[in-house]
């Protein structure tokens, strides 16, 4: 067989030149972040891991190599992704079962500390078998942005959630992946505490401590909700209340308000985890931790709010130019609130100010000396 050969982090990898075993090296940048994390969290090294999807194996690889696990399963449905893991393993000289089985036997037949999905599209079929089987951590990773942002059929067909299609669909997207995830997990009796949830291009990546015991899902059920958003006059609010109670009309112009959930409404990641996945990036030498450090740098800063504003869309519904969005953050700021930017968008920002006054301050317009 003729192979390709990379390298990442502190792994080689064989993959097959026919392209029959799937490897994207753009998404280099999540397994960076993901050894990151890991040591980030300073585990035990006689954790369970399981890639229950591992294609080449890359990321289980570089967990066991990058983080020191030592009991490792790496499984694929697939007989060619099999044998590239199995090629991969001995080159890496790494100890880890291979499994050949639909990843749901594998998480149905063991529990696993750490719980690893990244598949093609949805993750929404494995959540079930995922969520029985994880003990510590669950990571997961999405790439069907329609229904998570906006498409509706698809939306309830994989995560028994509306999306809404607006600037922050990106946001609404992570978190109703995330609210589906909390729902399956309940299901188990077991509680989630986010880690570090973030979306970047195409794709949403979720790593999230599971809390175990049925009290521990209380305080999950108490941050889920939906976003009541004006397509009229842009007003959007969080509803922390289930059975969307919630009022129709738009409280500012009177328009029709649309709903987007359930999702989850809580904090997307841990500040001091963030940190310290930082602190571990700029040392590891990895060839694109700048991009990696700059993307947590900006989600540890977002302030905890469970949507944005998007500068350009307001300045445009105002008919204004935009300025520099630090201009308007430090604006805000020295009016007494609380403004962010935001790891979505180059262009949101997050904030309490109350959408009149943000309108009035960018019609007043900004000036340099607003600059943060
Ligand atoms: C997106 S790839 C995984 C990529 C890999 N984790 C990485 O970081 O490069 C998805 C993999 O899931 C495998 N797969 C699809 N359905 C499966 C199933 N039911 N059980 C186990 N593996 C499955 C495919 O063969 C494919 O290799």
């Amino acid at each position: 067989m003729s192979w390709n050969v990379f390298s990442e982090g502190r792994i080689q990898l064989k993959i097959p030149a026919d392209g029959k075993v799937f490897y994207n090296p753009e998404m280099e940048v999540t397994r960076d972040i993901d050894v990151a994390t890991l040591n980030a969290l300073g585990l035990r090294d006689e954790l369970s891991y399981i890639d229950a999807l591992a294609a080449s194996g890359v990321r289980g690889l570089r967990v066991a190599r990058e983080v020191g696990l030592r009991d490792i399963t790496l499984n694929d449905r697939s007989k060619k992704a099999f044998g590239c893991i199995l090629e991969n393993k001995r080159l890496n000289r790494v100890d880890a079962e291979v499994l050949n089985e639909d990843c749901r036997v594998s998480l149905l037949k063991r529990r696993y500390d750490i719980v690893d999905l990244d598949p093609f599209g949805s993750p929404s079929w494995i959540l079930d078998a995922a969520s029985f089987s994880v003990r510590r951590f669950l990571l997961v990773t999405a790439t069907d942005t329609a229904p998570l942002c906006g498409s509706h059929r698809g939306g309830i067909q994989k995560y028994d959630a509306v999306g809404l299609n607006t600037e922050y669909h990106r946001e609404v997207g992570l978190r109703i992946l995330l609210g589906r995830v909390a729902r399956d997990l309940m299901r188990h009796e077991k509680g989630l505490h986010p880690i570090l949830c973030y979306a970047k291009r195409h794709f949403i990546r979720l790593i999230i401590e599971i809390e175990p015991g049925a009290r521990k899902t209380d305080h999950v059920i108490a941050k889920m909700g939906y976003i009541i958003h004006c397509s009229g006059c842009g007003f959007r609010e969080a509803v922390q209340d289930l059975l969307g109670a919630a009022p129709r009309r738009c409280l500012r112009c009177g328009g029709r308000l649309k709903f987007t959930g359930p999702m989850y409404l809580g904090r997307i990641f841990s500040e001091d985890i963030a940190a310290k996945a930082i602190h571990y990036l700029e040392a590891s030498g990895f060839r694109r931790r700048s991009e990696e450090m700059k993307l947590l740098e900006r989600l540890s800063g977002e302030m905890d709010l469970p949507f944005f504003y998007d500068h350009h869309v307001l300045c445009k519904r105002l008919g204004v130019t935009p300025s520099k969005i630090g201009y308007l953050i430090k604006e805000l700021r020295d009016l007494g609130f609380e403004a962010t930017g935001v790891h979505f968008s180059g262009t949101g920002f997050k904030s309490d100010a109350p959408l009149d006054l943000i309108e009035e301050v960018l019609k007043k317009g900004l000036r340099p000396s607003h600059q943060s």
